[in-house]
């Protein structure tokens, strides 16, 4: 299943980002020449958070021992053995993913299909929400789409595409795009009274 996991404009080229989804710690990262990638927040060596980790080219290096992940998540560089061939067997754990419309998608168990096509929308915000899905979505006016964790909506008279994924249970982090130029400062706005209501709702 494809999840919205991050606005892609979150994610520079040479950034890296941490993400938690469902309790799973992975890394989102874009190389130089901007493709994304997401991975297993979790270096194969000794086990450091590769999202701690540097951008160089179009490889991901692990902050600790410099161990170097190319295309595919093999490690191609051991920096303590520079004349070693590294078998292919070392590599970290990478997942399928996608960026469309200004959101950048996972899907973890190769379950997802096609990967979804969206118009591009003006990144506004993820924001963390400490409610559940049905808790906020009795909130919004939303139009699903074929794609189980995306929306069409419509919040004080502006237009968004919503992703959203859940990083643990009770919480929810929900990554807005607007589609009406010149909308941005409203749509925060409209975004901020969401949160509000669906964390008293729930807190009823
Ligand atoms: S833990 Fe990553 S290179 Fe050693």
């Amino acid at each position: 299943m494809w999840v919205p996991i991050a606005l892609g404009r979150d994610v520079p080229r040479g950034a890296t980002r941490a993400v938690l989804l469902e309790g799973e710690e992975l890394v989102v990262w874009r190389g130089e020449a901007g493709t994304v990638q997401v991975w297993e927040d979790r270096c194969p060596h000794r086990g450091m958070r590769l999202s701690f980790g540097f951008v160089r080219g179009d490889a991901l290096n692990c902050l600790y021992h410099g161990w170097e992940y190319g295309a595919g998540a093999s490690c191609r560089r051991i920096p303590a053995h520079p004349d070693l061939t590294v078998p292919p067997t070392i590599r970290a754990k990478a997942f399928a993913a996608t960026e469309t419309g200004g959101l950048i998608l996972v899907d973890r168990d190769g379950t997802g299909g096609p990967p979804p096509l969206m118009l591009a929308g003006l990144p506004v915000a993820s924001l963390a929400i400490a409610a559940d899905p049905e808790t906020l979505f009795q909130l919004v006016p939303a139009t699903p789409r074929p794609d189980p964790q995306l929306v069409e909506a419509t919040l004080d008279g502006v237009r968004f595409h919503l992703g959203w994924h859940v990083p643990g249970p009770g919480r929810i982090m929900l990554h807005a795009l607007v589609l009406d130029p010149g909308a941005e400062s409203r749509a925060l706005i409209a975004l901020h009274k969401l949160r509000s209501e669906a964390e008293a709702r729930r807190a009823a």
